[in-house]
């Protein structure tokens, strides 16, 4: 048989980081996909060691994997010896905007338990735009007349691609549902933007049901009433920020994978569970691997694997174990046995 090799950057990061990495590709190699790793030790420690973040030549090198899987990236709460946007803007975002992965996407189920037990959504987040873009400046520093701006950018281009992708995602559902979430009452000059791009790609889409909420609304909706959603898109702040309360409704961040995706494949995607490096249960055996693992089944999908894809999937899916008293090893056997 022909099979296909696979060449993965892998950044296990810090924390957890590593061992999550390291139980997804477990995972994805007892799935049967041959895959290739090659280590790179970028983050907090590497910065803390070296001073180094991120270069060029690295960046380059990275575009041309078939993959990049990421497990975490961060300093413990508390240390104060990286300033903030040295590693998010050095690192994870200078990958995603230097690699043109402008969509985030991430999927979520409500696990048994969880407020939002048994609903299944997806928030598909524009990932190279928006506040993140960094426009803005600081004057007189320190003074009292000091000013600082922060600006949003929202190309037409950049919004265009980004709704597309998700009516894409909402035409393949068994409800076709799209709801676009903005703040179009207060930010009326991009809020305009995002809903006439909605409606006329939306008439390409005429199954799809198109539905809007301001993103304040959006907050009480995924908690009382998560099965109205199908698909979200929104903006890069406003899809941050919802994430995390869709993570948190859905079970927990511990579950959340997020694919960051060029969908014409001109770079590498990069994959990477939602969670931080949770420094305090480093090393100690008890970090939960599932957001990796599902995070690997979204890169594998990405990479045509559809096969051992939806076999990892439903492994998680059907995964019921307490996670807690299994600890990594423990879950990552279970997952592996179901395969
Ligand atoms: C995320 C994270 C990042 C973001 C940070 C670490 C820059 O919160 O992936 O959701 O804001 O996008
Ligand atoms: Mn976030």
């Amino acid at each position: 048989m022909n099979q296909r090799t696979y060449r993965v950057a892998v950044l296990g990061g810090d924390g957890i980081g590593p061992e999550v990495t390291d139980a997804a590709l477990e995972v994805v190699r007892a799935a049967g996909v041959a895959i290739q790793t090659t280590p790179y030790e970028l983050g907090a420690a590497r910065y803390l060691a070296d001073g180094f973040v991120l270069d060029d030549a690295t960046l380059e090198e990275l575009r041309g994997y078939d993959a990049i899987l990421l497990g975490a990236i961060g300093p413990a709460i508390g240390d104060t010896r990286i300033p903030g946007g040295v590693l998010e803007r050095g690192l994870l975002l200078r990958i995603r905007f230097g690699l043109d992965l402008y969509i985030n996407y991430r999927p979520f189920r409500g696990v048994t338990g969880s407020l939002a037990e048994g609903c299944e959504f997806a928030i598909v987040r524009e990932n190279t735009e928006g506040p993140y873009a960094g426009e803005g400046g600081v004057l007189r520093h320190g003074t009292p007349h000091e000013v600082a701006t922060q600006g949003s950018v929202n190309t037409r281009f950049g919004v265009e691609r980004c709704v597309r992708y998700a009516f894409e995602r909402a035409a393949k559902l068994s409800r076709p549902k799209l709801t676009l979430v903005h703040k179009t009452n207060v930010l009326t000059f991009s809020g305009e933007l995002w809903v006439r791009v909605v409606r006329e790609v939306g008439a390409e889409y005429p199954n799809v049901v198109v539905d809007y909420n301001h993103v304040d609304a959006a907050c009480i909706y995924l908690v009382e009433s998560p099965e109205r959603y199908g698909v979200i898109v929104t903006d890069n702040l406003f899809g941050d920020i919802l994430s995390d309360l869709a993570g948190a409704v859905t079970g927990g961040i511990g579950f959340a994978a997020s694919a960051n995706l060029n969908p014409e494949r001109a770079s590498a995607s990069m994959f990477e569970p939602v969670h931080g490096a949770a420094h305090d249960i480093a090393g100690t055996g008890k970090a939960n691997p599932l957001a990796a693992v599902s995070s690997a089944v979204l890169m594998l999908e990405h990479l045509g694997e559809t096969e051992a894809a939806s076999a990892m999937a439903i492994a998680v899916r059907e995964f019921h174990g307490d996670v807690a008293a299994l600890g990594t090893a423990g879950v990552t056997n279970q997952l592996i046995e179901r395969l």
